[in-house]
């Protein structure tokens, strides 16, 4: 029997999702401001002021916005950007440049040339080509750049191909060779507009384990000494990437930060004592970890499609555009039906997104209680790489962005509107 307990909305951070539905429309994202400024707050606190000579940044390529910005810098933390449109929106949040590095393994002059024009803290360096054009670019602005390199220790992080990175065969980094690696260490110990502070991996996304890190630190650090020994090159820096996996769903086993942090720590201190090396400055930049469990989306439910003895599909009013992470990556969430969250679950349905795409299938086999047109549904964990890589396919308006502090909620980027979409066609016939 479907028993009916009182039926209670769900509330996030304290306010009602059905209420929020309501008020804002759905599709929406709702964000956070508490809990992605709790995870700043551990990175304080177990990370940053427990070890000496540490840094983070926030990978804004999560999530960002202006006001994401100013929530990062008002805790203290630096931020990461890859492209010119994320170092433009942290100019434009008045972010302090100091704090900024700049990644990508294809920057553009125009992006190196805003970097440095910008001053930002680093950029860091995809390849030994990058290195000359950066050289190139800097000294034509008479500057010198801070840079570290970007390194493939060769380790695998257990986790979707896609989001792999630390393994040789990549499109990031340089090998460690020693042909290679030494040429791009000579190149910028004799360039003048070039300083090189020491080296950076990313071993991949969403990880739960923290041997990786340790691999990937036992290789780099005896890179550096190798280094010091062979060219007389003193590292100053080591910056181990982000990666810190987070809760989606039963199946993952998360970790603390310090977990990883700890971990990392013991790793770089292990190696200084054991090959006599200087303790270098440790940068971590985590995104999804700061921001992922910090964001749900709320969706309203339509058409419920019952096949008989086959399965039942609930379609919601959004689905891949606004969360492409379920079609590229297999990932699996959790969701709640937010108006009926006290009700007994007693049947599977599979969540599908309106895209006219088989693959736009947003949750396999979810728990619910009976559900209707007109429900809302909560999906939970989106607030990392939803909004970040949201398209227009099939010219769906992107959603709103929701903001919730303490004691208000309020949006911090609009709904797009059919208008929008159309905004940058020019009609040629
Ligand atoms: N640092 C570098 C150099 C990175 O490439 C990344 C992520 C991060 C830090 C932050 O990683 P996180 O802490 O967020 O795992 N779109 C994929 C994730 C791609 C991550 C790319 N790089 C997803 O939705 O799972």
């Amino acid at each position: 029997m479907n028993k009916i307990k009182q039926s209670t909305n769900y509330k996030f951070s304290g306010f009602d999702t059905v209420q929020l539905a309501k008020k804002y429309g759905t599709p929406l994202y709702v964000i956070s401001e508490g809990i992605i400024r709790n995870k700043c707050k551990e990175i304080k606190t177990d990370f940053l002021e427990k070890h000496e000579n540490t840094r983070a940044a926030y990978a804004s390529k999560a999530f960002l916005t202006m006001t994401m910005c100013e929530i990062i810098e008002s805790e203290g933390l630096g931020l990461d950007v890859v492209s010119g449109g994320e170092l433009y929106t942290a100019i434009k949040a008045g972010f302090p440049m100091d704090r900024v590095m700049l990644h990508g393994n294809n920057k553009s002059y125009d992006e190196i040339e805003m970097a440095i024009n910008n001053d930002v803290g680093r950029i860091i360096v995809d390849h030994i080509d990058e290195l000359y054009f950066i050289e190139e670019i800097a000294a034509n602005m008479n500057k010198t750049v801070k840079v570290l390199m970007r390194v493939t220790p060769g380790v695998e992080g257990n986790t979707h191909k896609y989001i792999i990175t630390g393994q040789k065969d990549s499109k990031f980094g340089i090998p460690l060779d020693k042909d290679t690696i030494d040429k791009a260490v000579s190149i910028a110990m004799e360039s003048k507009n070039v300083e090189l502070l020491g080296f950076h991996f990313h071993i991949g996304s969403n990880l739960f384990e923290n041997d990786s890190y340790v691999t990937a630190i036992e290789t780099v650090m005896k890179l550096y000494k190798r280094l010091k020994d062979d060219l007389g090159f003193h590292a100053k820096e080591l910056n181990t990437g982000g990666g810190f996996g987070i809760y989606y769903t039963e199946e993952d086993v998360v970790k603390p930060l310090k977990y990883f942090t700890d971990s990392i720590m013991e790793a770089v201190k292990g190696c200084c004592n054991d090959l006599d090396l200087d303790m270098p400055a440790v940068i971590i930049e985590p995104g999804r970890w700061i921001v992922g469990e910090a964001g749900i989306t709320l969706y309203t439910i339509g058409a419920v499609k019952d096949i008989p003895n086959i399965r039942t599909y609930a379609s919601v009013d959004g689905g891949l555009p606004d969360n492409p992470r379920p079609a590229l990556y297999s990932a699996k969430y959790e969701a709640v039906v937010a108006n009926k969250c006290n009700m007994e679950p007693d049947r599977l349905v599979t969540i599908a997104g309106k895209c006219c795409e088989t693959g736009d299938i947003l949750i396999w086999d979810l728990n619910v209680p009976e559900i209707h047109r007109g429900d809302i549904l909560a999906v939970l964990s989106t607030g990392a790489y939803n909004y970040s890589m949201s398209s227009n396919y099939n010219k769906i308006p992107r959603p709103a962005v929701l903001l919730l502090s303490k004691d208000e909620e309020r949006i911090i980027v609009e709904r797009e509107t059919y208008e929008d979409l159309l905004r940058k066609e020019r009609i040629t016939f």
